[in-house]
């Protein structure tokens, strides 16, 4: 089966090295200027101008035509909590009267509320949620998305959310978006277990991650590490456990405070520590100097209402690969929007439209571990690319607010059409 895609105002391919881009490399996106695309079974065959690429097409070739808008890989979204019951609409409405998020979630709100949702929720009615709001990513023209569990806190509901996650990537007969499983049962402490953390991070790592490795259930390991939430030695604990099972490590590190969480994340050596709007400039030097890849979440301090963005300037300037996310949850971050991140990351972290896209797609991939599958469009890799309404890509950072894709394609089939 062969695809070839023409009439591409932009050509936005992300080639370089094989390898997550750093300082002035983010700022490099290989774009072709009427650029065309040739895709052969799930993959692409070839990107390059329009003169170079059109003479290969061989008869019987489906045709796509671009009408002269920008063509871009997919966006991967590396960190997403996309499977729970309910809204949180009324937490919402209390932060806009002045509650704080930490003062809801002290009172039995915030997480412990979806949890109680999420628990009461079948599994089919779970993925029934989980499909309209991967119908919201499409939209957004995301095809690959890191999901984590988290909402379940007991074995049998974080194995619930598991499977449904596993279920959400079966597409038929339209191709879904490629979902990467995080197991993250140490998202709060569950009521029940309030003022026994130690005994529930050992329910963690004596129960649920053996079930969770032998289910082949989830590739990496989180934790959110807070002084209110999971200390460093339960993190360490849990995550160094996790790795002795195989699983990749992540880590929710300082979005309330400095200090702990990135020290770990560096000890450790995670894939990646996320969030880090509090990390101090100490902080994202130890993580810099270890190699941890930052994944920054702008649409959650911008829905809680604050204004401490994490400081992606710096981390830039250390050389370090940022990636950026949705973080989509239904309390600090309820969007499902990469164009919404990527307007947040030029006007409110000062990142450019180039560097944005690139935290978006190629870095993003690596973090996750595609970098060599998915997050540019060169030769070889999968398929994954999405049609835009627009003729230059730094509009989809500046247009905000609107949905953009208008086909998306995942593996060379659409996925999604407007
Ligand atoms: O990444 N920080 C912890 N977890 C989520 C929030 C989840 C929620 O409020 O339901 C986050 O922001
Ligand atoms: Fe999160």
């Amino acid at each position: 089966m062969e695809l070839a895609v023409l009439n591409c105002s932009q050509l936005v391919t992300l080639a370089g090295p094989r390898r997550p881009r750093v300082g002035d490399e983010m700022r490099k996106l290989a774009v072709i200027p009427d650029g065309a695309l040739r895709v052969r079974d799930g993959r692409i065959l070839a990107a390059g101008p329009r003169a170079e690429i059109e003479p290969g097409i061989r008869p019987g070739t489906s045709i796509v035509d671009a009408g002269g808008r920008v063509v871009l890989p997919g966006f991967v979204d590396a960190h997403t909590h996309p499977v729970f019951a309910g809204t949180r609409t009324g937490e919402f409405e209390l932060r806009a009267e002045g509650v704080t998020y930490s003062e809801i979630a002290a009172a039995d709100g915030g997480i412990r509320k979806t949890v109680r949702l999420t628990r009461e929720a079948s599994e089919d009615e779970l993925l029934d949620s989980a499909r309209r709001y991967q119908q919201w990513f499409l939209r957004c023209g995301t095809t690959m998305i890191e999901a984590k569990s988290g909402y379940g806190l007991s074995t049998e509901a974080e194995l619930k959310i598991l499977r449904v996650i596993r279920s959400l990537g079966e597409g038929a007969p339209a191709p879904s978006p490629r979902y990467v499983p995080t197991f993250l049962g140490a998202h709060e402490i569950p009521t029940e277990y309030r003022g026994r953390t130690t005994e529930y991070a050992d329910l963690i790592i004596h129960e649920m991650l053996p079930q969770v490795a032998a289910g082949r259930l989830a590739e990496y390991c989180d934790v959110f590490c807070d002084p209110d939430v999971f200390a460093v030695e339960e993190a360490r604990a849990i995550l160094s456990a996790a790795r002795g099972l195989g699983m990749g490590l992540r880590i929710h590190a300082c979005q309330f405070q400095s200090g702990g969480a990135a020290q770990l994340a560096a000890e450790l050596r995670t894939v990646t520590a996320d969030h880090l709007e509090c990390a101090s400039e100490a902080d994202i030097r130890n993580l810099a100097a270890a190699g941890v890849q930052p994944v920054l979440l702008p649409g959650s301090v911008y829905s809680l209402g604050s204004h401490g963005y994490a400081a992606a300037r710096l981390m830039i300037w250390l050389g370090m690969p940022v990636a950026l996310a949705t973080d989509f949850n239904p309390g600090s971050s309820p969007t499902a929007s990469m164009p919404m991140i990527l307007s947040l990351a030029c006007t409110q972290m000062k990142m450019t439209p180039a560097e944005a896209v690139c935290a978006a797609t190629i870095n993003a991939a690596y973090s996750l571990g595609r970098g060599g599958e998915a997050g540019s469009l060169e030769p070889g890799k999968l398929a994954d690319f999405v049609i835009h309404d627009c003729g230059d890509y730094r509009e989809l950072a500046y247009f905000f607010g609107r949905e953009t894709a208008r086909e998306v394609y995942i593996g060379g089939v659409c996925a999604y059409r407007a």
